[in-house]
């Protein structure tokens, strides 16, 4: 069978290709970045433009009660939890993870007053890093980078283990339940970053035994660009978290206006000051388009997909070599190829109109968002490759070109 025939029956038995018409996706693109940036769905511009012309234009300072602004944050991660396992109260949406990921490492260190070790991957995504050095230089703590698994540089001095839970550069997927075990017999608490796993496959924070974890929504989610991002605690940390972004949205009563900070109980302890309500109303209308999704469908189809790329890719385009794990459990939604002219062979298929993206030094990323992909539409971006490749027309000198964001 041809690739193109054993697409087309891979859809038909679909469940989720139902599901496509609720995006806009331009005319000639196949989207291959979801993974970075979710597309505009029907239902959050039409929550967008409510939120303009009626909340905002209309009701003006009114719709802080009227529309259900000022509760925002917990509305919307209570529905975010649902797709990732989370109970009740235990997700809040604000700000980015990089902030956010400063609030919980912080919360960690006072929780583990003794210890004075983050733990992480040196592979981890560099913003991860990069705020746990700002962390430790505040607090009087040491950074500790594994350059093999993480588990194994485990000790009585690390306070928290930062795992990405899917590796943004090669898609490798990392055992929640095994890592956060493994923390917890250290005595150090577990920190996720499920940048790449919210809304590609199941999450399952409160099962694993999850501390905390911080996630965005501008990817799978497809909350909008810049969209807020989320923080989880697990329920017994909610009763002692302290951050130093003690602004007054986290307060324990805003609106009292009183001289000292007094944290707010549960989740709210980590807002601090007045949420981006048009981006928070995007949000809303896309977590619509979640509704009756099954993350277990949504799982099984991403596995589905992803191994076709990876067999048409291999039997098409000679001279890419496989970056992610082979077998589909241990990867997420994207697959990673490595090629010394990545840059240019992406932007020559950019070009052709398959987006995918780019990953200093070499890697050619390609993610799979079940929610609006057809295999018919990854069995074309994969032929476009291949002419790429074969034609070798990367090669122009247009191709090299390099944008700030790539
Ligand atoms: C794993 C991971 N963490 C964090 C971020 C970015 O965080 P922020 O929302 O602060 O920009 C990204 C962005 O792609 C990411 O892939």
């Amino acid at each position: 069978m041809d690739m193109i025939a054993e697409a087309r029956a891979l859809d038909a038995a679909d469940p989720l290709a139902d599901r496509r018409g609720r995006y806009l996706i331009p005319e000639g693109v196949i989207y291959l970045d979801g993974n970075s940036l979710g597309p505009a769905s029907h239902a959050a511009l039409a929550a967008l433009d409510v939120a303009a012309r009626e909340e905002w234009a209309e009701g003006l300072i009114r719709s802080w009660n009227a529309a259900g602004w000022f509760e925002l944050p917990m509305a919307l991660g209570g529905r975010i939890g649902r797709l990732i396992g989370a109970g009740e109260g235990c997700v809040v949406a604000c700000d980015t993870i990089s902030v956010n990921l400063y609030k919980v490492l912080h919360a960690c260190l006072a929780l583990r007053p003794d210890r004075r070790v983050i733990l992480a991957e040196a592979t981890s995504f560099p913003t991860d890093l990069y705020i746990a050095e700002g962390v430790c230089a505040a607090a009087g703590a040491r950074l500790v980078l594994a350059e093999g698994p993480v588990e194994a540089a485990l000790g009585p001095e690390v306070a928290a283990m930062l795992v990405n839970h899917v590796d943004y550069r090669s898609g490798a997927l990392r055992d929640m339940a095994a890592l956060t075990a493994a923390a917890h017999a250290a005595g150090a608490l577990a920190v996720w970053d499920l940048s790449h796993s919210a809304g590609a496959l199941e999450v399952g924070l409160d099962a694993a035994g999850a501390d905390f974890a911080v996630g965005c929504t501008y990817k799978y989610l497809n909350g909008g660009p810049g969209a807020p991002a989320f923080v989880y605690a697990a329920t017994r940390h909610h009763g002692a978290i302290r951050q130093p972004v003690t602004g007054w949205w986290g307060h324990a009563r805003p609106f009292a206006f009183e001289t000292g900070f007094e944290a707010a109980k549960g989740m709210k302890a980590f807002l601090a000051g007045t949420q981006p309500v048009l981006s928070f109303r995007a949000l809303a209308g896309a977590l619509e388009d979640w509704e009756g999704v099954e993350m277990g469908a949504v799982r099984a189809k991403s596995m589905r997909m992803t191994q076709a790329f990876i067999n048409w890719v291999e039997a098409a385009c000679p001279g890419l070599e496989l970056a992610s794990p082979r077998a589909a459990e241990a990867r997420g939604s994207q697959v990673s190829f490595c090629h010394a002219n990545g840059y240019e062979i992406m932007q020559a298929l950019i070009a052709r109109g398959v987006i995918g993206d780019f990953r200093a030094p070499d890697v050619l990323r390609f993610g799979f968002a079940p929610l609006y992909l057809s295999f018919e539409e990854v069995a074309r971006a994969v032929l476009a490759l291949a002419e790429v490749l074969e034609s070798g027309e990367w090669r122009e000198a247009r191709f090299a070109e390099r944008g700030a964001v790539t």
